[in-house]
């Protein structure tokens, strides 16, 4: 594991651009990040969605359910103008429209929202294959039995613990995971040095979101963490090259 702090865009870079949009993603790389972060769900016809709320109220023009809704229903939507009008061209991107938009050297971090399936399992699967991702993704979730389903179908898949709790040992729940853990995904506020440490002591990685403050980028470039979330990877790089 090298000292340099990875840069993952969260949702792209939803700072700067309407959150899980393909221009989002774009801006990110364009920015220096080295990972993107995106959510994702299953659409009523099996393709795998990039979108962070099951449904489509809250990011788009459009109204109801993911999991209701068609892939040309999807697509029908604006998922750009409630950000910006100038972005008022940006549909809600499947899965395989990023892992092509993203270049290789660029880590994918695909958080699943949804509960696990059959169909998930396999359309995720199929399209790493595709794609030949298995190396440059991380697969994490809130939900820990979904991705234990998904390790075990999938041993060679890359999975990274989210979770929004303190622990007195951070590492240990990678311990009680059951099968081998790439990374832990902390919320940074309940993350101290000692966290941090212990963890990659025990060969984790350790990737805290979501941290959009200079004085928490500088602390936890201080105490080397493996990466950082941030919606805003432009300045995240100018601060981490400075401190190189
Ligand atoms: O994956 C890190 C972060 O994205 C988890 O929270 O709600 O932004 O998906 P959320
Ligand atoms: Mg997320």
């Amino acid at each position: 594991m090298g000292k340099r702090t990875l840069i993952i865009g969260h949702r792209g870079a939803a700072g700067e651009a309407p959150e899980n949009t393909l221009a989002s993603f774009r801006t990110a790389v364009t920015q220096g990040a080295d990972a993107v972060e995106l959510d994702i769900h299953l659409s009523a016809d099996g393709e795998i969605v990039v979108c962070h709320d099951p449904t489509v109220d809250r990011t788009t023009d459009g109204a109801g359910s993911i999991a209701l809704l068609t892939v040309a229903e999807l697509k029908g939507l604006d998922a750009g103008s409630w950000f910006d009008p100038r972005y008022a061209s940006e549909k809600l991107p499947l899965l395989e429209e990023v892992l092509a938009l993203v270049p290789a050297g660029i880590m994918i971090n695909i958080e699943v929202k949804c509960r696990y399936s059959i169909r998930l399992e396999k359309r995720l699967r199929q399209l790493l294959a595709t794609y030949r991702r298995q190396d440059g993704v991380v697969v994490s979730s809130f939900d820990h039995k979904a991705l234990a389903r998904l390790k075990q179908a999938a041993p060679s898949l890359r999975i990274g613990l989210l979770y929004a709790a303190d622990f007195r040992r951070h590492s240990l729940i990678a311990t009680s995971f059951g099968s081998e853990v790439y990374s832990l995904h902390p919320d940074h506020r309940w993350l101290g040095d000692e966290d941090i440490a212990d963890a990659m002591r025990a060969g984790l990685r350790v990737y805290p979101y979501t941290v959009n403050g200079k004085a928490e980028w500088d602390a936890l470039i201080a105490a080397e963490v493996s990466g950082i979330i941030t919606d805003y990877p432009g300045r995240l790089r100018a601060v981490r090259d400075r401190a190189l």
